[in-house]
């Protein structure tokens, strides 16, 4: 992995806001911002601010962002935790609040969270549970948590029974998007981030869906304005639907298209065997397959969004989980989903007019579908 120089063009491009009355922020997305001192000059005072990281993102940036950093806050303290999913658990927030205790940190302390979806989502939960609350700033470094898990507020960590199941909304104060950072980003996990980017146009905007088909090509390579306008784009529709239901009363469940198929890929395979983002782009066509089976969506609709996925570089077909019993292996798993009421597991479902809705589906229907999409 190489080590990129930042700061050419420290420009913000564009600016979403999540509207949420006194809990409001902005997203920043633009190229070189993490390193310009100039972002942070505008967030509050802190009697001390705490850089959250893991071992790779910490070699790639953090003495950058923390050089940044020091010219706004005197002190600055940098947490680093190990690498990789397996480690979104107590034994790292544990780690977190002994290193926030350890160095004398308040209720006026900023946490800021310099990573992907797993720091973020980790450090997040910190910032809501310590000393009952402290501010956080997300810096989201791979593209799957500039176009999501950075935003809205969802913050957790898993439970070996269950993925995400322990955790807290709690809404960052600002997100700061800087494309430069996914030069460094492997491909595999770029295309992770791209499912959650094709996501937003089935369940909400068939000409976003329409820009993507043309422009697949541009976001694999990176192209800036490609990616500036699905970064853009992707935080527009999420903060539209979180600023109408913040804690997921309603209408929030949407943006898990795929992700309750996806949700049991990553657990029946073991976590961190398919990445989150794989394991959605799989589910996001099982979900598709789900739809037109109850007569939501044409057939073609369903095979043009596989496509996409495919050209994405990620998995279309789903992984055996039980050779013998696989549908039932499924449905065991996506029972935990936490969308489950009941036992009653809810899917998303996209529709042709480009919404999506949460049904209950007989077990019978869902069982054909698995068999229809798994290798
Ligand atoms: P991740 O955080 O594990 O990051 C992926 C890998 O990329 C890691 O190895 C990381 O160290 C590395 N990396 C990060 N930035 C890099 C960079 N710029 N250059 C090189 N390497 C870099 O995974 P992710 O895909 O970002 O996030 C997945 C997590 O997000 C899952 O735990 C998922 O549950 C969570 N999530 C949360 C939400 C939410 O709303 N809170 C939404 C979607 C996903
Ligand atoms: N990633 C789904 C949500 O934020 O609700």
């Amino acid at each position: 992995m190489m080590s990129i120089e930042m700061g050419v063009h420290n420009t913000i491009d564009r600016t979403v806001t999540i509207a949420l009355q006194e809990r409001s922020y902005p997203i920043e997305i633009g190229q070189g911002l993490l390193v310009d001192p100039c972002t942070y000059q505008d967030l509050p005072d802190a009697t001390s601010v705490v850089v959250v990281t893991n071992t790779t993102v910490q070699t790639l940036y953090a003495a950058k962002v923390v050089a940044a950093l020091q010219t706004r806050y005197r002190c600055v303290h940098t947490i680093v935790l190990p690498d990789g999913e397996q480690y979104k658990t107590w034994e790292s927030m544990n780690h977190i609040f002994g290193q926030l205790l350890h160095n004398g940190c308040d209720r006026k302390t900023i946490l800021f969270a310099l990573g992907g979806g797993v720091i973020g989502d980790m450090t997040g939960f910190a910032a809501a549970a310590f000393m009952r609350g402290v501010r956080f700033v997300q810096l989201p470094t791979t593209l799957l948590a500039q176009v999501d898990s950075s935003v809205g507020g969802k913050t957790g960590i898993n439970h070996p029974l269950g993925k995400n199941m322990i955790g807290a909304f709690h809404q960052p104060i600002k997100v700061i998007c800087d494309m430069n950072v996914l030069q460094t980003l492997p491909k595999r996990e770029l295309s992770a981030g791209l499912a959650e980017v094709i996501k937003y146009g089935p369940i909400a905007d068939l000409g976003f869906l329409e820009w993507l088909h043309l422009n697949i090509d541009q976001l694999i390579c990176l192209e800036p304005n490609a990616l500036a306008h699905a970064i853009e784009r992707s935080c527009h529709i999420k903060a539209s639907v979180v600023g109408a239901d913040e804690r997921e009363d309603g209408i929030r469940a949407i943006l898990n298209f795929g992700h309750t198929f996806g949700h049991a890929i990553e657990a029946g395979m073991g976590y961190g065997a398919w990445l989150h983002g794989e394991a959605v782009g799989a589910g996001m066509v099982m979900a598709a397959c789900l739809s037109q089976t109850l007569g939501l969506i044409q057939a073609q609709k369903v095979a043009s969004l596989t496509a996409l996925i495919g050209r994405a570089g990620l998995p279309i077909r789903s992984p055996l989980l039980d050779s013998r019993n696989n549908g039932a292996r499924y449905l065991e798993l996506m029972r935990l989903d936490k969308k489950s009421l009941g036992g009653d597991i809810r899917f998303v479902v996209i529709h042709d007019d480009g919404s999506a809705s949460l049904r209950q589906v007989p077990d019978a229907v869902v069982q054909t579908v698995i068999e229809q999409c798994c290798a």
